[in-house]
């Protein structure tokens, strides 16, 4: 199960490489414990400059594993999936993301995190949290309509209509979209181990600065959408559509 996140050292560059290919890279709570260690590490190790998060060339990540969903639901914010996207709110140095094929559920809203993020055109992104009988998580339902104002944000979030990496770019969910999965890892790469070259103090500086203005308020609104997505959890609406996706075949 280790190796289903796979952590990769290049310099001062972190690479962590969601791997579960047969299950399209659906985090496990395992893999939440691991990713949310690895992002602890990577910030008090000073021989970090930056982090780069990835999956495979055809998958990001299709969100949080729904069996695991079904047989251990998240109790409470001390569950592994609230540390690992809380370490990642809290990492000091920069994030980066790098994104091919399917971005589902928290694959899309751990980008609304990541200080830059690399698409390919056609990598499909979506937050389903309405359809599976849930609400949005992890700040999206603030900073999705801050970004793309209510009305566009109303379809990703209460619709749960999918986007192209092209769009995400277009909105500014993205840095930039690239022509491949490949293109957009290199582009990903080249520009995070550029970290390296940067006096990294000034950096954590600079990023801490950035996201001071919100980072009470949007604390705030992860533990509200978090209380109410473990209970949504239990709901019969998100039990029906958790077991009809597994009962799907
Ligand atoms: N949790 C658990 N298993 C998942 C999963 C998830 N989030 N997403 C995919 N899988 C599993 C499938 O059950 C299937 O397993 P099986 O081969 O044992 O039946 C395998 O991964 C391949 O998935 P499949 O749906 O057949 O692949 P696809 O290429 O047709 O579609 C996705 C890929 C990502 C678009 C699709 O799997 C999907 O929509 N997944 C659900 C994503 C989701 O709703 N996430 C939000 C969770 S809150």
């Amino acid at each position: 199960m280790t190796d289903a996140i796979q952590l990769e050292r290049e310099r001062g560059l972190l690479t962590v490489r969601f791997n579960r290919p047969d299950k399209k890279n659906a985090l496990t709570r395992a893999m939440c414990s691991r990713l949310a260690e690895a992002l602890k590490q990577a910030d008090s190790d000073p021989q970090i400059n930056a982090v780069l998060i990835t999956g495979s060339s055809e998958c990001f990540t299709a969100g949080n594993d729904i069996a695991d969903f079904l047989q251990q639901p998240p109790s409470s914010l001390d569950s592994p999936v609230f540390h690992f996207m809380l370490n990642l709110l809290d990492c000091r140095k920069p994030v980066i993301a790098a994104v091919a094929g399917a971005a589902v559920g928290i694959g899309t809203t751990l980008l609304l995190h990541c200080d830059l993020v690399y698409v390919s055109r056609d990598a499909r992104l979506r937050m389903p949290f309405v359809n599976l009988g849930l609400c949005p998580e992890f700040g999206s339902s603030l900073i999705l309509p801050r970004l793309l104002g209510q009305a566009k944000a109303a379809e990703l979030l209460l619709l749960g209509e999918g986007f192209t990496g092209e769009q995400a770019a277009a909105w500014g969910i993205a840095t930039e979209a690239l022509g491949s999965g490949e293109a957009a890892l290199a582009k990903a790469r080249e520009m995070a181990l550029k970290f390296e070259s940067l006096p990294p103090e000034a950096v954590r500086i600079s990023k801490q600065l950035m996201k001071a203005p919100d980072r009470e308020l949007i604390r705030r609104v992860i533990e509200e959408e978090g209380a109410l997505f473990i209970q949504r959890l239990r709901s019969p609406e998100a039990m029906a559509a958790l077991s009809g996706f597994i009962n799907r075949h």
